[in-house]
């Protein structure tokens, strides 16, 4: 075990949930939100390599980041890039990290690819986009919100998309226009039928359920499950389509080296010269509840982080 003085730990919207009791994989109340910090290495456990004592490094915590000294698994540590700050380094754990896993491990982007990306503003989408865009791939960028979605789509030269839970992503889309990769944490319908609108070739990457955070819950978590619908594998091999998902928490649980092997590899990719830097919205550690506001709003672009341990 390595023990880090936190000086900064990222939120994530699956916060959010799992204080609102939505969230299945969350431990029993009361528990320590956070799946991931960043600071500094103050200690090792015996028979650790030494040269890891006062490195600036990034943790994935399955819970428990929202804290000031923390132990985590050297097996998901890496060493941030020397000009990123603490809080903007917790932007490259959970969200940085799923996003390379799904558009650079589980499926490849191509060029002439159509690829939407909802919830794009959020830091998965972000990464995304940071992820994506070199490669020249059309992007239909989609938010709930028109503004943003329009906003997105000027800063990044692509299509806005604007969706909702009665008019999902692909009622928006351009007719005739079909999409090659869909990453999609909305769920349900957005999925079910979303595998209809994708050319053959077409990959669908579902990630989350976005849509049960509302108030009505009973009933849209029916029709959340009615809606991802089901997929016979031989109507997908007809299609020439793919149905891909990811929960990070499994694969931190079975597959740390893998999952070890990708926050490195972000990290690469995020030292180059020319990649653009998350945007990070920082806030000290006693404007904790402002900040879970602000993420359960709707209204954040980019990753939430919270100071902490700061001279
Ligand atoms: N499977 C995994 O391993 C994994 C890992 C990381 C994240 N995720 C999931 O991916 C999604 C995005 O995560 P993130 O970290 O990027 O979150 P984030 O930074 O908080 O972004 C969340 C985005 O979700 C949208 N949103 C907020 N409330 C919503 C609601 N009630 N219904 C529908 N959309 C809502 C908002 O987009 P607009 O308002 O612009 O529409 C917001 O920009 C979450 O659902 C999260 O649980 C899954």
């Amino acid at each position: 075990m390595l023990r880090i003085r936190v000086h900064a730990f990222g939120l994530n919207y699956a916060d959010v949930l799992s204080r609102k009791g939505l969230y299945k994989d969350a431990p029993p109340f009361p528990f320590v939100p956070g799946y991931e910090v960043s600071g500094e290495v103050i200690e090792i456990a015996k028979g650790l390599d030494a040269s890891w004592l006062g490195k600036r490094v990034l943790a994935f915590t399955k819970f428990g980041g929202y804290s000031e000294v923390l132990d985590c698994s050297p097996q998901v540590t890496v060493e941030i890039p020397k000009d990123y700050s603490f809080a903007e380094a917790t932007a490259l754990g959970t969200q940085y990290t799923t996003a390379w896993c799904l558009c650079r491990e589980w499926t490849k982007v191509q060029a002439k690819d159509k690829v939407v990306i909802l919830s794009a503003a959020g830091g998965v989408g972000q990464a995304l986009i940071s992820f994506i865009k070199p490669l020249g791939a059309e992007l239909y960028l989609g938010s709930r919100s028109k503004e943003k979605a329009e906003a997105l789509a000027q800063e990044h030269g692509a299509h806005p998309l604007v969706y909702s839970l009665k008019k999902p992503w692909y009622v928006g889309m351009p007719s005739q226009s079909k999409a090659d990769v869909v990453f999609d944490p909305m769920g349900g319908a957005s999925v079910g039928k979303g595998i209809k609108h994708m050319a053959p070739g077409g990959r669908m990457l579902s990630y989350g359920v976005a849509m049960r955070s509302d108030k009505m819950r009973i009933l849209r978590d029916v029709s959340m499950l009615w809606g991802f619908g089901l997929h016979h594998p031989i109507a997908l091999l007809l299609g020439s389509k793919s149905l891909l998902t990811l929960n990070m928490l499994r694969i931190a649980e079975q597959r740390p080296d893998l999952l070890g092997t990708w926050m490195q590899r972000v990290i690469n990719e995020a030292s180059k010269p020319g990649f653009s830097k998350p945007k990070v919205h920082t806030f000290a550690w006693n404007q904790l509840p402002k900040a879970h506001e602000f993420l359960a709003s709707g209204k954040s672009m980019g990753k939430l982080a919270v100071e902490c341990n700061q001279a």
